[in-house]
């Protein structure tokens, strides 16, 4: 075996859990005598060679902090020119024995394919607000996240209720609905928009206006990615992702909603401030959990995996597999969130987009 030295990258959008993580493999690797490393800022480090040494007195005290100590982007070394050459070369140069990824679908999508197509040994660590990756119950960063996004969601309600009005909380989570479910729901929303699930205006402004009667004040959640009939102007990213630079969603469907009950109507957009601020216990425990796992992995020479919570047990996954399809929200949430809310909702399977 090369030398006990194994390296640690984030990639993509930052969340909380992260520092739990790297904390988690240092902590262990460092106790089954690997020498560890640190990449800055994802694949951009790795492509440039930019590392540094991450012992346990860098590590102890960053449990309970927001963001990622080794900074991050959305750099795709495959979208870059001599891209993978660098990594591999990079990984050459420092004698690494392995590298751990811990990113989203994206991320992971490269560490699958360098595995593959160059015997990299990798282990992956799925983070992502969005929560979602296949194959893991759940990512840390979405707990923290929907934490945020309630506590913005019950701020709104106080302000709405007094001015009488409905409320409409944007919230992020890109392709996937999850984080406006759950917001949703925790909440007590009246009404949730999903990216999977169109919007049926005439629905959506009965059960708005039935809310407001009863209560004074009546909540939207709405997931960033639904489509507001504008799509296709993006601009994309490295992984073809679309840029979602202006958050306008929320706002578009405010004034749709005050046309249509003539119930005055506000939206907020939480945006960036619901990946900051110190992790949840549910994130910390599972970015831990999911670090020293992963240098366990390592240590075992079981490449190619990705970490991934099962039930109460951290197991590994083969990477290709959870980053073989996004995990987006499944029928059976829509029936429990008809329930929540009055009334049935009427659904469609297709594309979301605003019908009125
Ligand atoms: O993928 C995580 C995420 O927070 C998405 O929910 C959001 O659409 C995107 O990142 C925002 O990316 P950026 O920080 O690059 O604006």
């Amino acid at each position: 075996m090369a030398a006990k030295k194994l390296a640690i990258l984030t990639g993509g959008g930052d969340c909380p859990g992260l520092n739990p993580a790297i904390r988690g493999v240092v902590l262990k690797a460092t106790d089954l005598g690997y020498e560890c490393l640190g990449v800055q800022e994802g694949w951009k480090g790795m492509i440039s060679g930019d590392a540094k040494p991450l012992r346990r007195e860098d590590v102890e005290e960053i449990v309970g902090r927001g963001g990622t100590i080794l900074g991050t982007s959305r750099t795709n070394p495959y979208k870059k020119e001599g891209g993978v050459e660098g990594v591999v070369g990079t990984f050459k140069k420092l004698g690494l024995h392995a590298l751990v990824a811990m990113g989203g679908e994206d991320t992971l999508g490269v560490a699958a394919k360098l595995y593959k197509e160059k015997k990299l040994n990798v282990v992956g660590v799925p983070k992502t607000m969005d929560n979602d990756l296949s194959a893991t119950d759940y990512t840390f960063g979405f707990d923290t996240s929907v934490t945020v996004a309630v506590d913005a969601a019950a701020r709104l309600i106080d302000t709405g209720r007094s001015h009488r009005r409905i409320m409409v909380l944007e919230v992020m989570g890109r392709h996937a609905g999850w984080v406006s479910l759950f917001t949703g729901i925790a909440a007590g929303a009246d009404y949730v928009c999903l990216p999977e699930r169109r919007v049926d205006v005439a629905d959506m402004t009965a059960k708005l206006r039935q809310a407001h009667k009863r209560k004074n004040v009546a909540l939207v959640v709405a997931s960033e990615a639904i489509d507001m009939g504008d799509s296709g102007k993006e601009e994309l990213d490295q992984f073809g992702h679309m840029i979602l630079k202006e958050r306008g969603v929320g706002e578009k469907l405010a004034k749709l909603i005050e046309k249509e009950t003539g119930i005055e109507t506000r939206a907020a957009v939480i945006g960036h401030i619901q990946r900051g601020g110190a992790p949840t216990l549910f994130d910390r425990m599972l970015g831990t959990r999911a670090g020293v796992k992963a240098a366990e992995l390592v240590d075992a020479g079981d490449f190619g995996k990705m970490v991934a919570l099962r039930g109460d047990k951290v197991v590994p996954v083969s990477l290709s597999e959870a980053t073989g399809t996004l995990k987006t929200v499944t029928p059976e949430w829509f029936s429990l969130l008809d329930t929540l809310t009055a009334g049935a909702a009427k659904t469609s399977p297709a594309k979301a987009a605003v019908k009125s």
